[in-house]
């Protein structure tokens, strides 16, 4: 059983529209990801919302081939159990839309590696979210947000003019599925 999953239910007791969904990523939709963020130069990445640390530890696993690796967990419990099990990572223990503040101006590469719901989200939060990836992609010439929907759904209509999403792999060894899309420029 991976680490965490008790103040994973707990949090989703709590809060089941902020954590959206009934189970942390497993192991093959990890791999899935990790395979989609070096498909391309990963350059600096930055995860929002890591709940239990299953990404996370790919990614952690992986962070030598990339320029920096950082975590936004908005759930407490969450963010405390991440900060113990990785206490040499920088987990922000708050909103990810906050990841608009951070100093990027001397990234060129970015890669957003996300688990959140945003098909679940309050609408204030989704809208908060989106403005700040809209911003932060901006700023970088090479940009990806590597997310994952249930149901082979769009995560949430493009932000920008310039930004696509690509529908990629469908892990059916998940619960539920999952399926991978990428938002990149065009
Ligand atoms: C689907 S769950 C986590 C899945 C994660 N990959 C795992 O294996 O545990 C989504 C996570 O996003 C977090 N979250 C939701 N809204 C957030 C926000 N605005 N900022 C940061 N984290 C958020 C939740 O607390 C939850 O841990």
């Amino acid at each position: 059983m991976s680490h965490g999953i008790f103040p994973f239910w707990q949090a989703l007791l709590n809060n089941p529209k902020q954590i959206g969904a009934i189970w942390p990523a497993g192991s093959s939709l990890t791999a899935a990801m990790l395979k989609e963020v070096f498909a391309a130069a990963p350059g600096l990445v930055i995860e929002l919302g890591g709940g239990t640390g299953m990404i996370t530890q790919g990614l952690f696993d992986a962070r030598t081939h990339f320029s920096g690796l950082m975590v936004f967990e908005r759930t407490p419990s969450l963010a405390n159990c991440l900060q113990n099990r990785f206490p040499d990572l920088t987990i922000h223990p708050t909103c990810a839309s906050h990841v608009d503040q951070l100093d990027l101006s001397q990234q060129d590469t970015l890669t957003l590696v996300s688990s959140l719901p945003f098909r679940s989200l309050p609408p204030c939060d989704r809208t908060r979210l989106e403005m700040s990836i809209v911003k932060v992609s901006a700023g970088c010439p090479r940009f990806r947000l590597i997310q994952y929907s249930y149901f082979k759904r769009e995560p949430f209509p493009s932000p920008a003019a310039n930004l696509r999403w690509r529908q990629k792999q469908t892990v059916m060894r998940n619960i539920p599925p999952a399926t991978l899309w990428v938002l990149e420029k065009t």
